[in-house]
Parts: structure tokens; sequence; C-alpha cells
């Protein structure tokens, strides 16, 4: 070859290697999976693991749920494991990925992002350690799915004690076993998330000699996360005030022959553009009598002139959902109908939210809303006034008209920690919704036929605190009067 030719060869492989070396340097420098400080100082702080949560606060996490697990196990063992793994991605067609969703338990403890990982902390001599399990580092993957964290990166993230590679469980499982003898294992047998590593590893750990039971740790993870710390309470605040003002744009968006698909769009955008991630859930956007359908997600119907719109939206803002419910007339202006049936359900909803106090329980202010539909029917005419003095009858008549709770707790999850108990008395810094309805479908002949064809649901979201509750979508109009001045601002 002449010296000719080859500098032109050289000269054709230069991107190629300057392409390689590129890759090189991007692969060394971006190693998170996940937003951190490097990457993202728009989204994390120095210090933080998640965005509004440092690693002070996940160490601290981890410690209270070894105290909890220890102490509910009446110190039966000293030695305990837990093992908490990841979500998968799930794939909605070949190749194609949901947006992946991490394990809601596993996210509150390590604040790691990444799917097919695992967490295990386990009590030592000295304290506790906790090891976090996550996807080898593999450029090719890479290419694909963009950087993940590898063990390095996801121990400078997380502030875990170690970090190994996901095929690394096993071996650290097996020397688990010989050097611990009568454990409790802590695990979730019946809801295996990460399948491969349940299979192959987990169950096989299960069967050693050396431990003493296994137990769901899920219940103990729920009691910690249903009080929210202060840096949750900010986040949570946030969540609720972004999807607020969305529904006041929505609100000011909204007109006759509005398509319900629009009311969507403009919801999921007026959240987006204030820097949530998602909506929370597939929101209910349902014109006239569809409001009676309270899973109504097809919204793909059009909204007359006459006729109010239910929509009940909420964001999902660094991992923290809010969950509101508004219903309003699209023409601005409430029919006389409208307006006494949706002041009814107002005032069934102050009631309930005034016993946002640590005196009472969800479930008690559950009954309070059954009380406070029946006397709002009996003035409404809707119902007569001998049903209220039988309980049975009186659920009955209730439940016909509103066949759903009153709230639930609220966080990272729209249906928080649904494994507390509705029984227990509210604590300060607990998140809820307050959410009463009532819905008259238009077929029904018993109800005159002014109020057929309206479902009306209101619904908040509330601080618990150690005095009065805090209302914290307060800034998403609620009275009809309001609504109506809102709507006069039309930005249609
Ligand atoms: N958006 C679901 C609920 O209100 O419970
Ligand atoms: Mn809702
Ligand atoms: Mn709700």
């Amino acid at each position: 070859m002449t010296n000719n030719k080859e500098s032109q060869i050289v000269s054709l492989l230069r991107p190629y290697r300057d392409l390689l070396s590129s890759n090189k340097s991007f692969m060394q420098k971006r190693h998170f999976g996940q937003p951190s400080a490097q990457t993202h100082p728009h989204l994390v702080s120095q210090g933080e693991v998640t965005p509004g949560i440092n690693k002070e606060e996940y160490d601290s996490t981890k410690t209270c749920l070894v105290n909890k697990i220890v102490h509910a196990s009446g110190n039966k063992s000293e030695n305990h494991i837990v093992i908490l793994p990841s979500a998968s991605t799930v794939y909605m067609t070949y190749d194609i990925p949901y947006r992946f969703r991490q394990n809601t338990e596993f996210l509150y403890l390590s604040g790691f992002q990444e799917p097919d990982s695992a967490l295990v902390i386990h009590t030592t001599s000295e304290g506790y350690k906790s090891v976090l399990f996550v996807p080898r580092r593999d450029p090719h993957k890479e290419l694909w799915d963009g950087p993940r964290s590898g063990d390095k990166g996801a121990l400078e993230l997380t502030g875990v004690a170690e970090a190994y590679n996901t095929d690394e469980l096993e071996s650290y499982l097996y020397n688990y076993c010989k050097s611990y003898k009568d454990y409790i294992v802590w695990y979730d047998l019946n809801q295996p998330v990460l399948k491969h590593s349940h299979e192959n590893v987990i169950q096989d750990f299960l069967k050693q000699e050396g431990k003493m039971a296994i137990v769901k740790p899920t219940g103990h993870i729920q009691d910690l996360r249903v009080v929210k710390s202060p840096a949750e309470v900010q986040l949570m605040k946030h969540t609720t005030e972004v999807a607020s003002q969305a529904f006041v744009d929505v609100m000011k968006f909204s007109r006759p022959d509005i398509k319900e698909s629009h009311l969507y769009a403009k919801m999921d955008y007026e959240c987006r553009i204030r820097d949530a991630e998602i909506l929370a859930y597939p929101p209910v956007i349902a014109g006239g009598n569809r409001a009676n359908i309270i899973h109504y997600i097809n919204n793909n119907q059009i909204v007359h002139d006459g006729e109010m719109v239910l929509m009940d939206a909420g964001c999902e803002y660094h991992g923290y959902t809010s969950d509101i419910t508004r219903t309003w007339p699209v023409s601005g202006k409430f029919t006389p109908a409208q307006r006494k049936l949706y002041l009814s359900v107002l005032a069934i909803q102050q009631v309930c939210i005034s016993m946002c106090t640590q005196e009472f329980s969800l479930s008690e202010i559950y009954q309070a809303m059954v009380n406070e539909i029946a006397l709002q029917l009996v003035l409404l005419k809707l119902i007569p006034r001998s049903v209220v003095d039988d309980r049975s009858k009186l659920l009955r008549a209730v439940q016909k008209f509103c066949p759903h709770h009153v709230g639930h707790y609220l966080g990272m999850d729209v249906h928080d920690t649904s494994l507390v108990s509705k029984t227990i008395k509210l604590q300060p810094n607990m998140i809820i919704t307050i959410e009463p309805g009532i819905y008259i479908k238009a077929d029904d002949e018993t109800v005159p036929p002014e109020y057929r064809g309206i479902g009306i649901r209101i619904e908040d979201n509330i601080l618990i605190t150690e005095t009065k509750p805090v209302v914290l979508t307060k800034s998403c109009p609620k009275h009809p009067d309001e609504i109506e001045q809102i709507m006069s601002q039309a930005s249609r």
C-alpha cells in the first residue's frame, strides 16, 4: 500500500475513531441511570438521591424499618434479612416498553430508579447493612436504552453500604446463609416483583435451613410511608399546587361542545409544563351523564352546552401524586339544579374536611359522609325522611347515590399505602383525599327530571396537622361563584 493510500484510509476512518472515543467519554461521564446532581442539576441538588430527598433521609428510613421489624418480631431473632426487589420493565408490545414505574416500596427505601434491581437490608453485629443489586453495565444495552448506573454509580448515588450487580445476588445470599443462623426473611412471597430473580435465586434462598420464618415486610414499610417526612410534605405541596393550577387552566379552556379528549390534552400539557413528569393516573373526564360512571376513562365524547364535566385528574411530580376532582358547567354558568346539587356536595365535603384531625379515622369520616349525604338527599327531596331512622335502609339509599368511600391515603401512589387500615386515627403529616359525590343517572325516574344525568364529585387533598387540616388543593376553585368567575376569564 502506498503512503498516499494509507493516509486516505486513515482520514476515512477518522470519523469512526472520533465517534468511538466520544462514546467512551460519554460512557465515563454519564454513568447514572437516573437524574443526579452531576447530570441534572436543575432537578437534583447536591446530597440528594432523588429530587428533594437526601441520603440522610434514605438512611434514616432504612433505620426506622430495621427497628420496626425487629420490634414486630418480638425479638424472636436478632438476625433479619429484608429482600426488596425492584420492578421490571413491562412491554406494551414486542420491543416497546411502557414508561417504567419503579416498585414503590423499593423506591421509598433506596431512591434507585432502574429496573431489575434488589435492595437487601440485613442486621449485623454492628447494626445493619444495606446492599443494592443493580443491572450490570453493558455498552450494547446502554447504546439502546441509555446509561445504567452500575454498581459503582449506584453506590455513589444512593449511599448504600455496598452495591453489586444483580447477577451477584445469588452468591451474596449463599454467603449470608453460611454466616447467619435462625434468621427471619422479610420478603413478599405472594407478590414476587422481580420474576427472574425470584424463580432462579430467591426461592432457593428461602428453602435454606437457617431461616426461622418468612414474613411479608410490605405492611411495615407502608406504616412508615403513610406518615410523610417534611421533605415529602414539600413534594406533596408542590404536586398538589401544580395540579390545582392546571385545573384552573382547563376550566378556562372549556366551552360548550368541547371534546373530553381536548380537556385531557390540556390537563396533561398544563401539568407537564409545570414540570410534573406525568399524569398520576388515567384521568376521568366525563361530560353529562358519563360522570355517573365512576371509572370512565374513555374520554372520547363531546360535552354539550348545559352539561357539566367531571374531571378527576392529578399529576406525579418527582414521584409524588396529587388527586383532584372538580365538576363544572362547560358553559361557565351553573343551572339552578346543578348549583343546588353542587352546593349539597360542597356542604358534605366541608363537614368531612373539618373532621380531618387526629380525633378521627378515614372510616369515621366515611360514616359522617354517609350521614351528611342522607341529610342532603332528604333536603333535596330525593329520598324520604323516614330512611334516616333505619341504618341499613339509609346506607343502601346513600350507596345508590354515592357508591364509593370518602377518600384514601395519598403519597407516592394515588391509592397510597393500601395495606394501612382506614380505621386508624389520622396523624400529623398524613395526607388524605376527601372526595364525596352525588351521582344521579339519566334514567333514574325516582328523581325530579332536572337532576337526572348529573354526577358531581369534589375531591381535595388534605394534610393532617397537630391542629387544623390544611387543604393542599385550595388554589383549585371550588365554590360555584368562584368557578363562574374563573370561567369568565376564558382562554378559549
Ligand atoms: N382518582 C382516583 C381516586 O380519586 O381515588
Ligand atoms: Mn381522584
Ligand atoms: Mn382519590
